[in-house]
């Protein structure tokens, strides 16, 4: 069986297809901008430090030099859309891709697996470290992320239910959690009211593990 060392590696590398969110961006909530700016909040638009704030990290060793330079000295330009966009270029963003048109503006953007599964040491500042992949990045709000959309449209018809519920379910998730199987079960809270959301599992140490973590999707191989 392939590891999921060599698994990983390639998808977490190159793969823009994850497939859980990537059902959310292909039903169109990130894939037709309207504006870079509105659609591609928290990617495109937020100041950089609103986007580590949502627990986006970037991989120290893919910044450029120069922004790190003015990252270190605390420079205004850390305030600036432009600082996001330019570690997006970079492909300093962990677990984001950007595409670019022709003019090097930003058409639209894809989620790796390192987004949820890959985190990093904060050597260089909080958010802002060496890449560790298969740790879970307990910081990431996948939901409120997810929530910036400039439509929940296409999940809400998909769940069949209205899109501030969706809303609702998706800011209820917070930092470091996830559910996998809400567009599957259209379950977004539990019996007892809380959040059906998961804690994101580490990747690594699951050679052979085969999606038993906590769906028991998969077979018992133990
Ligand atoms: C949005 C966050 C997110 C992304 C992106 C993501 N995962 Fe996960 N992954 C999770 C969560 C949450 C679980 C636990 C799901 C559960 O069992 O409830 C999980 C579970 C897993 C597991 C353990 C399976 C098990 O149950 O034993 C593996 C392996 C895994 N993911 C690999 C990947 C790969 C490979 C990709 C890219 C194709 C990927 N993940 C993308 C959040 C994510």
């Amino acid at each position: 069986m392939e590891s999921f060392a060599t698994f990983g590696r390639g998808a977490h590398s190159s793969n823009t297809a994850a497939p859980r969110v990537n059902s959310v961006a292909k039903r169109g909530c990130y894939s037709k901008p309207r504006s870079v700016k509105s659609t591609l909040k928290p990617f495109g638009s937020a100041t950089t430090p609103e986007a580590l704030q949502l627990g986006l990290k970037a991989d120290v060793k893919k910044v450029p030099r120069l922004l790190l330079e003015v990252l270190r000295e605390g420079a205004v330009s850390f305030d600036n859309p432009d600082t996001t966009l330019e570690l997006l270029r970079a492909d300093a963003v962990v677990g984001v891709k950007g595409f670019w048109d022709e003019k090097r503006n930003l058409k639209s953007i894809g989620i790796t697996c390192a987004f949820c599964h890959s985190t990093v040491d904060d050597s260089f500042m909080k958010g802002i470290g060496r890449r560790l992949d298969g740790w879970p990045n307990r910081d990431l709000n996948v939901g409120a992320i997810v929530a910036t959309a400039p439509t929940l449209k296409p999940f809400a018809d998909l769940l069949q239910t209205s899109e501030e519920q969706v809303r609702k379910v998706l800011l209820a998730w917070g930092p470091g959690k996830y559910d996998a199987e809400l567009n599957q079960d259209g379950k977004g809270f539990r019996p007892d009211g809380k959040t059906a959301a998961t804690v994101l599992p580490a990747a690594f140490g699951l050679a052979g593990q085969n999606l038993h973590t906590y769906a028991g999707w998969g077979s018992i191989p133990y």
